[in-house]
């Protein structure tokens, strides 16, 4: 959906050479709070203000949250006398840091209306500046030890422009209007499902590369694989189509114990923001409601749907190693392509890697902390930053979680 030049040059340097790209440290942070504003430009004060559940959050909470992180992680550690822009925000805007302070509850954040969004804008404003002239102006042992964080601080904002998108996505849903915010993009061809042979044996997943990746992604480790087959492409909606009308949600042999009441409660019978009108189905999107796209890859199902999915077609969903493996090995097409278009559950539980330590300083609440209870997804969605993810690149989700472009990948048993 959108270009992140700047973020990947920085992405791509060793932090050891951090301060001798000061220039485009200060260009990619430049571009960064930008593309957010660009993004969110469309949106009405009105509509910045919507919290749908507790699980998404107000576009004009993530515009003043990612302004916290540089404040927060940055300004008030390394900038000698700053004061903060508000005091209050340092509560407001703390998403989950427990060692920063106190939050305020996250269910609760559309009930902000002050400050407004013209004073969140000017927050913005004052620590971009106040940023701007830190970066430009410190001397090299001070950029030395913010350009990690500043580097962090850039991709941290990247996530939550994903997350504006899939959470005003999941308010305008409640608009039985069903309001466009974008234009349509253009479809997404996926063809024919081939199968492709990747060889097993030991491979190493975790980040490998001299450039920026999260925590969560190392240490890279040796990892056991045998053989297998894995898809060229997701699942498309014609398939799913085909999974529903085999009867498969109501089939409780497909579904696990979990997923089963998951879907009784909640009764589900088709992808989030499918709409069965006049006998065809149609699809919620940011541009508003659309005749359903076969050839697109499905998207926005949970876990417990991926997961009966794989069961009902007699595959399985490739384990996070098996799918890191299959991305560097094969490229394109396979798993991490270039156009992917939405995020794949796999198999595997959100945990450690062996020898996992979390990032030093209060940045160490920033992943480690989640990984439990969760499932990984791999690849990248049609609304992640271009260059923001890589094959080492772990998302993670609550199995019941749709609001995401989640979809998923086969990885065949019976080759
Ligand atoms: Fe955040």
């Amino acid at each position: 959906m959108f270009q992140a030049q700047a973020t990947q040059t920085v992405n791509d340097l060793s932090p050891s050479r951090y301060v001798q790209h000061r220039d485009e440290l200060v260009r990619a942070f430049r571009d960064v709070r930008q593309r957010t504003l660009t993004l969110t430009a469309p949106l009405s004060a009105e509509d910045m203000q919507l919290q749908s559940m507790p699980d998404a959050s107000p576009g004009k909470w993530h515009l003043a949250h990612t302004t916290w992180f540089f404040e927060a992680f940055i300004l008030q550690q390394h900038l000698p006398g700053f004061a903060w822009h508000e005091p209050a925000y340092a509560r407001l805007y703390n998403s989950y840091y427990n060692a920063m302070g106190e939050q305020y509850p996250r269910p609760a954040r559309g009930l902000l209306s002050r400050p407004s969004l013209d004073e969140v804008r000017h927050y913005r404003h004052a620590v971009e500046e106040a940023m701007a002239e830190l970066l430009g102006t410190c001397a090299d042992r001070v950029l030395a030890a913010i350009a990690p964080l500043l580097v962090l601080g850039i991709n941290h904002e990247q996530q939550h422009q994903e997350l504006i998108l899939t959470d005003i996505k999941h308010a305008m849903y409640r608009n039985p209007t069903y309001p466009a915010l974008f234009e349509r993009p253009a479809a997404a061809g996926a063809g024919e499902l081939r199968w492709l042979a990747v060889e097993g044996g030991v491979s190493h997943a975790g980040f490998d590369g001299g450039g920026f990746c999260f925590d969560n992604e190392l240490p890279r480790h040796p990892v056991l694989l045998t053989d297998f087959h894995i898809a060229n492409r997701p699942v498309n909606n014609a398939e799913w189509l085909e999974f529903m009308n085999d009867g498969a949600y109501r089939e409780p042999l497909l579904w696990l114990s979990d997923g089963w009441s998951w879907r009784q409660e909640n009764h589900v019978s088709a992808p989030l923001y499918w709409l069965r009108r006049d006998g065809d189905w149609q699809q919620f999107t940011l541009a508003g409601l659309q005749p359903l796209d076969l050839a697109a890859p499905v998207t926005h199902v949970s876990y417990y749907e991926a997961d009966a999915y794989a069961r009902w077609s007699g595959q399985r969903l490739p384990t996070e190693f098996e799918w890191e493996h299959a991305a560097r090995s094969l490229g394109s097409p396979g798993p991490g392509a270039d156009g992917a278009h939405c995020w794949e559950w796999t198999a595997s539980p959100y945990m450690a890697y062996p020898g996992f330590r979390p990032a030093s300083g209060n940045v160490g609440e920033y992943n480690g902390k989640f990984m439990i209870n969760q499932m990984v997804l791999r690849g990248a969605s049609r609304a992640t930053a271009h260059g923001h993810s890589r094959p080492s690149y772990r998302n993670f989700f609550y199995p019941d979680a749709r609001w995401q472009y989640s979809g998923l990948r086969l990885l065949r048993t019976d080759a």
